[in-house]
């Protein structure tokens, strides 16, 4: 097209203006990151998306704040980055912080795209993933920064359980910022690199007079073990985004998609004998449960969330036949498998991911009961067990449970009983279904005859024998029928790909109603 020779030629000035924009906080930020060990806000966008693939929104957005000199320190794009592209081939969309502006300080214009990105994430039922590097709010910016936050945590909350939402925290991530990745339903952090706090060392001195590092508060290895916020940590950024790839290669796109299909593996076998030496036959004897896992779902490979954390109950994904699924297991090995509060709250918060997101759940149930104790009590055990019920309760994806070794209790109402909705209940010959375990349970409804005997000791015995042989087997709930099938543990992986298609189409309604209320 012709042009006034005064004027820039507008293609020159367009190129001009993106490679000005492209460059965000410039070299010195780059250097910066880098020298910190990061990556540039535009370099972790590169390692997450298929390449080429990135469409950016609203590059030439700046804020338009002017108190404390703000007009002088206006910088491209606001300090974030905003858009969508695709990783292996799925649609997604993506916000990075970048930290060489302001500190990736969110101010209103900031805001506004990461919001803008939200909402047609939710119109296109595309998942969302924010890379977060930011000293939080933007000070300068008041009200109108907090305003911003208010809005991201609004659509944060819209989107749940509408399209999986994934948060990366790879820098600070600092007072109330925090609360966007909580909301979330995947935390990934990197060690030595991420840090997440409510109010950091200083204000923590000044009040409580405690001393206490940044790592040690808020660094990806107690959050991943400790406070149970991350999900994932990895040791670098690069392993981080491979990890959040493989995560997304589980998920649908949103509600209303089933998860992707994959091919169907050449190994395990559906009757796979490596099964038959995994679970001792002494009930008192540990076993890894991963063992189980690996053994049963395709190629063996079994992605955890939430592996530091609450290791009492392992949660994570896998596939059956190509299908992904979401696989809980109770780990003998720790703390003998029992149910507390926190494994409660990671059991069932993943438990809901999977049934917004369509992944069939299965559980391998080898569970003693709730963990017994006035730390537990006071701690709201209660309350914290309650939410397992209720999720397995409202969860309408196919469920089913196969108990391995103890299933009692609450404990078995809520990971493989029937009457909790249940669609499929299997069971190894040596599982033991009961209210509570034999000796407990012979010690209370023969206390008066242990008592009186004259050899306590011999009577006991013969009671827990006698508890041990009517109950602590599956032949009395297969006879009412709360236990479908029994079966050898080599023939775990093709049971289960039965149940699995048995319940493949399963629709159950629930009641119309506005929300449950669950207990927190
Ligand atoms: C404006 C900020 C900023 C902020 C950092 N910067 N945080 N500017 N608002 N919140 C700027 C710094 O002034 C500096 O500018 C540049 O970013 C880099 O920051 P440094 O401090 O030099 O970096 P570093 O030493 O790596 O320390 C990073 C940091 C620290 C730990 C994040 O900057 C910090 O403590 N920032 C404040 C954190 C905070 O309290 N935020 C508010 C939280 S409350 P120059 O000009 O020197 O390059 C919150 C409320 C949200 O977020 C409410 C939602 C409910």
């Amino acid at each position: 097209m012709p042009h006034d020779s005064e004027r820039p030629d507008p293609i020159d000035e367009l190129k001009a203006l993106t490679s000005r924009a492209q460059a965000l906080g410039g070299e010195a930020s780059e250097e910066r990151q880098h020298k910190q060990g990061k990556l540039t806000a535009r370099e972790r966008i590169d390692l997450l998306l298929d390449p080429g693939s990135f469409s950016e929104l609203n590059l030439f957005v700046e804020s338009r704040a002017t108190d404390f000199g703000m007009d002088a320190r206006r910088s491209p794009g606001d300090g974030v980055i905003t858009g969508s592209g695709y990783v292996n081939g799925q649609l997604v969309f993506v916000a990075s912080q970048d930290f060489g502006a302001l500190g990736g300080s969110l101010g209103e214009m900031h805001a506004e795209k990461i919001v803008k990105m939200q909402e047609l994430a939710m119109k296109a039922g595309a998942p969302i993933v924010t890379i977060l590097d930011s000293g939080g709010a933007r000070i300068h910016e008041g009200v109108l920064a907090l305003h911003g936050y208010a809005q991201i945590f609004h659509n944060n909350t819209q989107a749940s359980g509408v399209i999986p939402q994934i948060s990366i925290i790879v820098g600070p991530c600092a007072g109330g910022a925090v609360y966007s990745p909580a909301i979330t339903d995947f935390v990934f952090m990197v060690d030595g690199l991420s840090k997440m706090f409510i109010t950091g060392p200083e204000v923590i001195k000044a009040v409580t007079g405690e001393d206490v590092t940044v790592e040690e508060l808020g660094g990806g290895a107690v959050h991943s073990s400790t406070s149970g916020n991350a999900h994932f940590l990895a040791k670098d950024e690069r392993e981080c985004f491979a990890m959040v790839k493989k995560l997304l290669s589980f998920l649908p796109s949103n509600n209303l998609d089933d998860p992707p299909l994959a091919e169907t593996p050449e190994w395990p076998p559906d009757e796979n004998p490596e099964l038959d030496g995994v679970v001792p036959a002494e009930a008192t004897n540990p076993y890894d449960v991963r063992d189980l896992i690996t053994n049963v779902f395709d190629d063996g490979d079994f992605l955890e969330v939430h592996a530091d954390f609450a290791k009492n109950i392992v949660v994570g994904f896998a596939r059956l036949k190509g299908r992904p699924v979401g696989v809980v297991g109770n780990q003998p090995t720790h703390l003998a498998g029992v149910l507390d509060i926190d494994s409660s709250d990671k059991l069932a918060r993943f438990v809901r991911f999977c049934d917004a997101f369509n992944l069939p759940l299965i559980n391998f149930v080898d569970v003693p009961g709730y963990l017994p104790g006035t730390q537990q009590e006071y701690g709201g055990v209660i309350r914290h067990g309650a939410k397992v019920l209720f999720a397995y309760s409202e969860a309408n994806v196919p469920k089913v449970a196969l108990i391995v070794r103890k299933s009692y209790g609450g404990a078995y109402i809520a990971m493989s009983g029937f009457g909790l909705g249940y669609d499929r209940v299997l069971a190894y010959p040596f599982a033991e279904i009961a209210v509570m375990g034999p000796e407990g349970a012979a010690n209370i409804i023969f206390r008066r005859e242990i008592g009186e005997a004259e050899d306590p000791d011999k009577v006991r015995e013969e009671k827990i024998d006698e508890y041990r042989t009517l109950f602590a087997k599956p032949y009395t709930a297969a006879k009412y029928g709360l236990v479908d099938v029994i079966i050898e543990p080599r023939q775990t992986r093709g049971a289960l790909i039965r149940a699995l298609e048995m319940t493949a189409h399963k629709r159950e309604d629930r009641p119309r109603k506005k929300h449950g209320n669950i207990p927190l």
